[in-house]
């Protein structure tokens, strides 16, 4: 577990997941399928939430080629009720949760004289209520099990910067790193680590949307400007989240990891 040291573990044996069981949130495309994809090699049992059941069937339709077992979960995460279901039906389905990867989220654009009530809250349910409402299950049954866990939660490089994102976006990654906080100085001493990931820019299906809507040309100059040159990809997040999951990172909690190709010295 990734609270429990062996005296001298092997560098196959800290990246191994093998017997753990992870769930992800978002998992049908973009980041959430591409974490999806790293923690299954690892050799982790996972059980996948989105609210698109046919992309989620696409997405992750290769990874049962990894031996692990995958169980999917259609469902709305602002959907309280059933969010905490899911997380109850993944215990009963993989016996237990050590992983918990709150990464779904949404960042509709859309400026503050313009943003109603309902679109600041749409982006609030979903990006930090739900988040909340499944790292609280996730942690519940950890606590019980008694053998630790971690929780990650996807924020964004724009909690340092505005960039051209939306108000009620950043408000909510903003919420997602206090909320790291709080959960890992209260779990700690279960021996539940919390850790939030700040991506910047990542090519994924809902950049495109984005770019398909006029942003193409502002996205491309702002990756010029990162000391890595190039815009991210799902993958380049998925393998620093594949590191927090591990025992490699077994004394990293409470804190951000930055996947932003350099932007934050930019
Ligand atoms: N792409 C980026 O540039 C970028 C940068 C920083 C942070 N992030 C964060 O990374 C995470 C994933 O982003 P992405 O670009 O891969 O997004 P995406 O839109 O490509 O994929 C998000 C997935 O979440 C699912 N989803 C959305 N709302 C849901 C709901 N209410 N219930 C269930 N499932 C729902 C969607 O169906 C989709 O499969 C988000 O939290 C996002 O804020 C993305």
């Amino acid at each position: 577990m990734t609270n429990q040291q062996s005296a001298n573990p092997s560098l196959a044996d800290l990246v191994s997941l093998k017997g753990r069981n992870g769930v992800i949130t978002g998992a049908a495309q973009g980041i959430g399928a591409a974490i999806a994809h790293r923690l299954a090699e690892a050799g982790a049992d996972l059980f996948l939430i989105d609210r698109d059941g046919d992309q989620l069937q696409r997405g992750t339709r290769e990874l049962a080629g990894f031996g692990g077992r995958v169980r999917l979960a259609v469902l709305d995460l602002t959907d309280s009720g059933a969010l905490q279901a899911a997380a109850d039906d993944a215990v009963v389905q993989l016996g237990g949760i050590d992983i918990w990867v709150n990464n779904a989220g949404i960042s509709p654009r859309v400026g503050v004289l313009e943003m109603t009530d309902e679109q600041w809250d749409a982006v609030l349910d979903l990006n930090l209520r739900a988040a909340f409402i499944g790292a609280r299950s996730a942690a519940r049954h950890m606590q019980a099990a008694g053998r630790g866990g971690i929780i990650v939660n996807m924020a964004s490089s724009t909690v340092k910067r505005v960039s051209a994102n939306p108000m009620h976006y950043r408000v909510s990654k903003q919420g997602l790193v206090a909320m790291t906080q709080s959960l890992a100085v209260e779990l700690g001493r279960h021996g539940i680590r919390v850790v939030a990931i700040a991506p910047t820019l990542v090519e994924t299906p809902w950049v495109a949307k984005l770019r398909a809507c006029g942003y193409g040309e502002g996205f491309d100059k702002f990756v010029k400007r990162l000391p890595i040159g190039r815009i991210g990809t799902p993958d380049d997040v998925a393998r620093v989240v594949l590191f927090a999951v591990s025992d490699l990172a077994s004394f990293v909690t409470g804190t951000m990891l930055e996947v932003d190709g350099g932007e934050g010295c930019a």
